[in-house]
């Protein structure tokens, strides 16, 4: 039977012209280019000029993906933005993107999902195309972490990096077999109860401010280590899939031992697995859509080659999005 499927058509990117070194952190704190690179496997970062913001980033990395899929804004039904760096509290971003691009129809909202926002703006984005209610949809994971660091907490401030990426769906029906290309399925879960270990220390309902991100980062790293590998499993296996099948695993660039540690609970070789983790940091929403951007760029995948994309942070939330290319 006959099923409505989302298929990525284009991919884009955008990443600020300011490259900051680790060796630029040790300059202010009690940190080392080596600590930071063994630890976490990052190298450098991008960071958003003075003025630049989340929606200048997310424009660039639509128009690029509208460019890469050979298509125009007035194409596009509807725009999600994974984010929880807004410009501002409200109007979302996506509107923002949706004015940038000259759209004049359609519709546009903002997921916050911290981290793992693209994936679940990637699993809610395919509910619209399977649900009928847009034929493509426009994808945008974009962030400015620089303007949520505690620069004087060295335990978060060298982890973060500002950009954005985005991908272009569009509805195609497929034969309904696990040999179909697009969107073959999602996994997503929250946890509210550890809401504590990864969060922002302000907001409208508190302190008025924007704040500080605070992580208690070796709780999340186990976290993520043990969630991780558990939801490409299960998304693995309601597509009908196993990780023998998996040609490539796209995941959340926080840090290079959690992505080694998830391709050996799944049995993956490292040459299966996208890696920015060292030119990026970690941009939150924005990696995935990013690392799918500079691999396809680099002509990496091949159509019918199936991905496998995972995220974990705060909420906690975490999941993973099955696709074929
Ligand atoms: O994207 C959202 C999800 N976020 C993540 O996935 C991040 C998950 N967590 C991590 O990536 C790691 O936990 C970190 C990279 C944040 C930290 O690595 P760790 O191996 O878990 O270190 P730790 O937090 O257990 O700290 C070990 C030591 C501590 O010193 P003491 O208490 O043992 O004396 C820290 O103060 O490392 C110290 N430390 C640093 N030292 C030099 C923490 N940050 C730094 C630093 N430079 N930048």
């Amino acid at each position: 039977m006959a099923i409505r499927r989302s298929i990525i058509r284009g991919t884009g990117h955008y990443l600020p012209e300011r490259v900051v070194e680790n060796s630029h952190f040790e300059e202010t704190l009690e940190t080392s280019d080596a600590w930071i690179r063994d630890r976490t496997g990052i190298e450098r970062r991008h960071i958003a000029a003075e003025g630049q913001t989340t929606s200048d980033l997310a424009i660039r990395a639509a128009r690029a993906a509208l460019d890469n899929a050979g298509m125009t804004a007035d194409q596009i039904d509807a725009i999600v933005v994974a984010t929880t760096t807004p410009d501002l509290t409200f109007p979302a971003v996506a509107t923002m993107v949706q004015a940038g691009l000259g759209m004049q129809r359609g519709f546009a909202y903002d997921v916050q999902a911290v981290c793992a926002g693209f994936v679940f703006a990637l699993s809610n984005a395919d509910g619209l195309i399977r649900t009928g209610q847009a034929d493509r949809v426009l994808v945008i994971g974009a962030e400015t972490y620089s303007r949520i660091m505690d620069w004087t907490d060295r335990g978060t401030c060298v982890l973060f990096g500002d950009g954005a990426g985005a991908v272009v769906l569009e509805a195609v029906d497929q034969p309904g077999t696990t040999d179909d290309r697009g969107i073959l399925s999602s996994d997503l879960n929250s946890d509210g109860r550890y809401r504590d270990i990864l969060y922002v220390d302000g907001g409208v309902g508190t302190t008025g401010t924007a704040g500080c991100l605070r992580m208690q980062g070796n709780l999340v790293f186990r976290h993520a280590v043990e969630k991780l590998a558990k939801t490409a499993h299960t998304a693995l296996d309601k597509a009908g899939l196993t990780p023998a099948d998996v040609d490539w695993l796209v995941p959340h660039q926080a840090n290079m031992r959690i992505i080694t540690a998830t391709a050996q609970k799944m049995q993956l070789p490292m040459d299966k697995v996208v890696l920015t983790v060292a030119d990026h940091g970690n941009t939150s929403a924005a990696s995935i859509p990013l690392a799918l951007s500079v691999a396809n760029d680099e002509g990496r995948f091949k159509e019918g080659d199936l991905i496998v994309t995972e995220a974990i942070g705060g909420g906690l939330s975490w999941g993973s999005v099955i696709l074929r290319w």
